[in-house]
């Protein structure tokens, strides 16, 4: 999976040294990171005049803070490869101001002329950056309270559950639709469901990423194990 989904990177960067990526956290990338790192130090792929942009970042957590989503992008990629460190962008969770943080974040990309490839994880109950299930689909870069289910899952990185960050700032759906090619990866028997339901059930808020069932390209690389109940 890790592989399959780093040629899509390494060949939109190939076409078009000079793209915008949206880039993504988890566990689930990490794999593919490895692999781009692999690409550039062999000299197949350069990140010199790429620019990123993060979907997410806790609320309350500066970048030097080992759980904040900018930490995670230096150690698995940004640091390992020759990305100019002034094209990286995650959203910055040490301002307390979030109307301003989210609206400087939505006008960077827009500046950027908007996202050529958005790399996307699946969280378990449906969530793409931290859009969580809900009754509407929020539309651009915003401040979310983040769901039970969400902060139990990412607790497995902290020290205690009462250190995971209760907030976020997250690019919208609509900031995520806007970008021209979306690329999906899942791996493991645990997002099994939700693979099925995004990709197969009705498009519904509820699953904040079943409207990746409206995009134009999207493509979705999952392990055999993700992607059992599609067969
Ligand atoms: C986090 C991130 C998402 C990510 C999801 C799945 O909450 N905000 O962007 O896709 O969890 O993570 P994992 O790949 O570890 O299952």
């Amino acid at each position: 999976m890790s592989r399959a989904a780093a040629d899509v990177i390494a060949s939109r960067i190939k076409e078009d040294p000079r793209c915008v990526l949206g880039l993504a956290t988890g566990s689930t990338p990490i794999g593919l990171y490895a692999e781009l790192v692999n690409d550039c130090n062999a000299g197949e792929i350069s990140f010199g005049e790429v620019s990123t942009y993060n979907l997410d970042e806790y609320r309350g957590l500066a970048g030097d803070h080992e759980q904040s989503y900018r930490h995670f992008m230096q150690k698995h990629l940004f640091d390992l490869v020759d990305v100019d460190p002034a094209a990286t962008h995650v959203p910055d969770g040490a301002n307390d101001d979030a109307e301003a943080a989210c609206w400087d974040y939505e006008q960077s990309i827009f500046e950027a002329g908007g996202i050529d490839l958005q790399l996307l994880g699946l969280g378990h109950n449906g969530h793409i950056g931290f859009n969580e299930p809900s009754d509407e689909f929020p539309v651009n870069t915003h401040l979310v309270k983040l769901h039970e289910r969400t902060i139990e899952a990412n607790s497995r990185l902290f020290d205690h559950i009462d250190e995971v960050p209760r907030e976020a700032y997250t690019m919208g759906v609509g900031t995520i639709m806007h970008a021209a090619e979306i690329l999906v990866v899942a791996s493991g028997s645990d997002k099994a469901q939700i693979v099925y339901d995004a990709f197969f059930g009705p498009v519904t808020p509820q699953v904040p990423a079943s409207i990746l069932q409206l995009h134009p390209n999207v493509t979705v690389i999952v392990d055999e194990e993700a992607g059992a109940l599609c067969v």
